[in-house]
């Protein structure tokens, strides 16, 4: 069976207001026919009103780039799951590498925040990944299975699925160096089996594999048609419109 595929660009920490807005209103432009795709785009958080206003009626999901467990309180900076529902946000990234590395967000806190997502009804794309020295130490698949089960525990098998997971090897992160297909099937299959261990077949088969780093127009085909991976975690390729439409149809060709 062949998913769905979804194709999400993270913005990061790029654009203001008025240049998200103007990158949403191409995007919504371009891809007002494509609808054998999902799309989501993670503006950051202050443009997302704004560009939720431009992506409604359109086949573009908005999507936020974090969230704090907690619904409320005394967490100067955070933004919260209603904060984002009342924007009527439908996807959150979790545990981006760049939240776990500068900002030292660890597996529980990741945790938490893939058990709130998921309690206000909010889809987790949950990045997991290994860094260049974990590869070549032979510890990918350890690293990979550690991140997931701590990520996963206390989730229900019926809300398993609901969880992106998006596999995104930190050295191809923004460096131009993607994984082969190769090695990016090796993990996606090895995630998949391990759904299927911590929770059933059914799970393992409907829950979206992404890939993220460097994916490119010109890479995505490749990564695209292998078995396991079902979508792509964009970065620097999604904030153009050119680029990311033209990953969006490469995804449709691909499917
Ligand atoms: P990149 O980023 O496409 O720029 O490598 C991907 C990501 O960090 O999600």
């Amino acid at each position: 069976m062949h998913l769905r595929k979804l194709i999400a660009g993270n913005w990061k920490m790029n654009k203001t207001t008025s240049d998200a807005v103007a990158l949403a209103r191409d995007l919504a432009a371009a891809l007002g026919q494509q609808n054998d795709i999902d799309v989501a785009v993670c503006p950051p958080f202050t443009a997302l009103e704004s560009v939720g206003k431009v992506l409604d009626g359109s086949i573009i999901k908005l999507g936020a780039q974090n969230l704090h467990p907690e619904a409320s309180g005394a967490f100067t900076g955070e933004i919260s799951a209603p904060m984002l529902r009342a924007l009527f946000v439908t996807h959150v990234i979790v545990g981006h590498s760049e939240r776990r590395v500068l900002f030292g967000e660890t597996d529980s806190f990741i945790n938490q925040k893939v058990l709130t997502a998921l309690k206000h009804q909010l889809r987790p794309i949950l990045c997991v990944g290994e860094n260049l020295a974990e590869r070549e130490a032979g510890a990918t698949l350890r690293i990979i299975q550690t991140q997931i089960e701590a990520a996963f525990e206390g989730v229900s098998k019926e809300l398993a699925p609901s969880v992106i997971v998006a596999y995104e090897p930190v050295w191809a992160i923004g460096t131009g160096k993607v994984a082969t297909a190769e090695q990016a099937q090796e993990v996606h299959g090895f995630i998949r089996g391990l759904l299927a261990k911590l929770f059933t077949e059914t799970v393992a088969r409907k829950g979206r594999i992404l890939y993220g780093g460097s994916m490119k127009p010109a890479n995505a085909g490749e990564l695209l048609g292998q078995k396991d991976i079902d979508g792509g975690l964009i970065g620097g390729a999604s904030l153009e419109a050119r680029s990311f439409v033209d990953l969006v149809r490469a995804a449709a060709e691909a499917k």
